[in-house]
């Protein structure tokens, strides 16, 4: 856990820093800072910091970038009672897509607060390697704190709509519970990103919010939820996450979508 957390014991407050808020969604290009914690063996180093997107730091500055943030929400429990008890079953949803032992170059977009990334590591085969990227500092120290200095997996500092990795450069790019959480063109951008990055053959996969059924209870308990903590997350209510796919992409990918959980949930599988 990073330092700034483990010395803040006050109560859950926005800090003021997150009101000086810059009002650009993000500036984030070419300012990657990395730590790979296979080959460096050492702290991370974020000397030049990425400009904090302005809906992170005015809707989820409590979930992801307060000091206290981390204490209270990396609990595997809880992460699971915020999905309604699906967490693993999500995750592992997502990671079945990737394979029992994942082969090649993978990108996680966006840093999860549980084990998904821990058990994704434990399922790289020798010569696979993963890369996940977070543009909250905070998130990407704890998660180099779970993973233990586990090999192969490389920490970027870095937005979602502006990845400095080259085309075609991974075999699988995952993104769990990210869209939902961007305003609908940070999201047509991220979902951009995240095809430009994935190698002819390969596939990004998406697991994120949907609209329940009307028979299903949990659609009433999670409209207000959702309205409340959440806005963007309606849109996926609304539309399909192959609707902010490039034109070019949609005409050409294999998309499939699966529901779980009355349609509380859904897994997209792009296949490029
Ligand atoms: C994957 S989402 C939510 C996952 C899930 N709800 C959980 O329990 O962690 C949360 C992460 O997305 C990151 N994030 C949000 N917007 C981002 C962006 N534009 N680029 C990279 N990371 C972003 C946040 O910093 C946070 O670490």
């Amino acid at each position: 856990m990073s330092s700034q957390s483990a010395q803040c014991t006050a109560a859950l407050v926005r800090p003021r820093s997150l009101d000086q808020a810059a009002d650009s969604e993000s500036a984030a290009v070419g300012q990657e800072q990395e730590a790979n914690l296979e080959e460096s063996g050492r702290e991370p180093e974020f000397p030049a910091p990425v400009p904090l997107p302005a809906y992170l730091q005015q809707t989820y500055w409590w979930a992801y970038l307060h000091p206290m943030a981390v204490r209270v929400f990396e609990r595997q429990w809880l992460v699971n009672l915020i999905l309604w008890g699906n967490f693993a079953r999500l995750r592992d949803l997502a990671l079945d897509e990737l394979g029992a032992s994942v082969q090649g170059d993978v990108l996680q977009v966006a840093c999860v607060y549980g084990n998904f990334t821990e058990r994704l590591a434990q399922r790289l085969s020798p010569t696979a390697r993963l890369d996940v990227v977070d543009v909250a500092q905070v998130q990407l120290e704890n998660l180099k704190s779970k993973l233990n200095d586990a090999p192969r997996i490389a920490l970027h500092h870095q937005d979602s709509t502006h990845l400095s990795f080259p085309d075609a450069s991974y075999d699988c790019v995952v993104l769990f519970f990210l869209l939902h959480e961007q305003p609908e063109n940070v999201r047509a951008k991220t979902i951009a990103q995240a095809l430009r990055v994935v190698k002819p053959g390969g596939k990004v996969v998406f697991v994120d919010y949907h609209r329940p059924s009307a028979l299903n209870p949990f659609r009433y308990v999670m409209l207000p939820i959702l309205t409340t903590l959440e806005p963007f997350a309606l849109d996926l209510w609304r539309r399909d996450i192959a609707d902010w796919l490039p034109d070019s992409v949609r005409a050409t990918a294999k998309i499939e979508k699966e529901t779980f959980f009355g349609g509380l949930y859904q897994k997209v599988v792009i296949a490029v």
